[in-house]
């Protein structure tokens, strides 16, 4: 039998080499004939991901936000409650809402993003990143500017017109969002395991600013 490629094609954002994927370039054929998916690919969230994702929430916490977090809601975390909470959500999923998720070429979800009318009060059609987290085997590779752009190319869709996005003060992935063009708009603090938690807003005025270049991969959402 062939033996079958499986290596994922990796492609900065931007890169020229995005631009020429075609459906057939996203798939292999094995000497059986079976096809087989050989990319990474960003779709719509589903109620059977629940447990992927919840799976992605509770490891991505625990490797980020050691020292920015107390250790008490760290160690607290439950993939099993995490998993009732998404399966939930999806189940009934809102109509202003969008969750994406990107899988690898297994078909395992590496990383996700949930988005929607921002929580606080704000501006009319502004909407907010509510979670974005990936696994830290697939962190600095582009997955999460892709996420971002699926999901501003949806919430556009949805109406909206600007995006926001609220990030604890120590983590880096500030850089990220100022990487791809939000500024720093608020400030808050918030109360978790007995500590007081600084947190910082980052927004872009009008959401096509928040559209990383063009992807390296396959969305359908
Ligand atoms: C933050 C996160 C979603 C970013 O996604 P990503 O796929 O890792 O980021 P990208 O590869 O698209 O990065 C694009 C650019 O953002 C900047 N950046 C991303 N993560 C960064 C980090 N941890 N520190 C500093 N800069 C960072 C870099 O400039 C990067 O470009 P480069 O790799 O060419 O230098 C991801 O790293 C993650 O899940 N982090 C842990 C959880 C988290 O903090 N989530 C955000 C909650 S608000």
């Amino acid at each position: 039998m062939a033996a079958i490629a499986l290596a994922p094609r990796f492609h900065r954002i931007g890169s020229p080499a995005a631009a020429r994927y075609s459906v057939e370039a996203w798939f292999g054929t094995t000497g059986l004939g079976h096809t087989v998916a050989t990319e990474f690919r960003v779709r719509k969230a589903a109620p059977l991901d629940a447990s992927a994702i919840a799976h992605v929430y509770v490891n991505s916490w625990r490797t980020s936000y050691v020292g920015l977090l107390p250790d008490s809601i760290l160690r607290g975390m439950s993939e099993v409650r995490e998993t009732l909470f998404w399966w939930t959500a999806l189940c009934s999923p809102r109509s202003q809402a969008v969750t994406l998720v990107v899988q690898d070429p297994d078909g395992k979800v590496v990383g996700f993003l949930s988005a929607g009318a921002e929580r606080a009060q704000g501006p009319a059609r502004r909407a907010e990143v509510y979670t974005l987290y990936l696994l830290e085997s697939h962190q600095r590779r582009g997955f999460g500017s892709w996420l971002l752009r699926a999901a501003t190319e949806r919430l556009r869709d949805l109406g909206f017109t600007s995006l926001m996005v609220w990030v604890l003060a120590g983590n880096p992935a500030r850089t990220f969002y100022e990487s791809l063009g939000a500024a720093p708009m608020a400030a808050r603090t918030i109360r978790m395991g007995g500590r007081s938690i600084q947190e910082i807003a980052y927004a872009w005025p009008e959401l096509a600013l928040a559209q990383a270049p063009a992807s390296r991969g396959r969305s359908s959402v």
